[in-house]
């Protein structure tokens, strides 16, 4: 079994979108805690996701250009629209933070449900592409260790405020072997790896 770099990122990705919209669900109009938990963590999720999408253009499609240029091509485009998408799902979490009645709430609600589900439905399907079509094509090019290395250059691109929230999404999402392979693979002299071992209940070994 290769390599599946996109896997984790990808779990985390499907299991935000859901609960993002599950939770959306159980709002109700002045429970203010509820909402602004609710917003932060959407919030949280909605930057994961466009961070992920701006990394994966940045740093993994140029490595199978050559050998999967059209796909590439389309999965930029499928990036174009989902940032958009993303774009009307904080609009969506702004009119529902600044809803002036509980008719307008309700109606914010079933708004951001929408546009929430639209998300992840693009996002569902935009996923499996590039699982079932990216994967063969960094196989064809590149060995595991390569590969691990990519996902490292990743993650240490990602903005340091959302370490916190993708760790809890891991930790939910992806089965125990992945969890325990991916920290085994964090170097020692990573700053990360106190921390995911501390988040994931592993016992580190100095
Ligand atoms: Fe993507």
């Amino acid at each position: 079994m290769r390599f599946t770099l996109l896997s984790m990122i990808h779990k985390a990705l499907r299991s935000a979108l859901s609960d993002d919209i599950i939770a959306a669900q159980q709002l109700e109009f002045n429970h203010q805690n509820a909402l602004s938990n609710y917003l932060s963590t959407a919030t949280a999720h909605l930057d994961i996701l466009h961070i992920h999408a701006e990394l994966e253009d940045e740093i993994l499609w140029p490595l199978v250009k050559e050998n999967g240029g059209e796909l590439v091509r389309k999965l930029e485009t499928d990036h174009v629209k989902d940032a958009e998408l993303i774009e009307q799902c904080r609009a969506a979490l702004r009119k529902l933070e600044n809803s002036t009645s509980a008719e307008d709430f309700t109606q914010n609600q079933i708004a951001l449900i929408w546009e929430f589900s639209e998300l992840l439905a693009f996002n569902l399907m935009h996923m499996n592409i590039e699982e079932q079509q990216i994967h063969p094509l960094l196989w064809e090019k590149y060995d595991d260790m390569e590969l691990q290395k990519t996902l490292g250059l990743m993650a240490g691109k990602s903005p340091k405020e959302l370490f916190m929230p993708t760790l809890a999404l891991f930790k939910k999402s992806c089965s125990h072997t992945e969890l325990s392979n991916w920290y085994n693979s964090i170097p020692k002299e990573a700053p990360i790896k106190g921390m995911v071992a501390e988040q994931l209940g592993f016992a580190q070994v100095n």
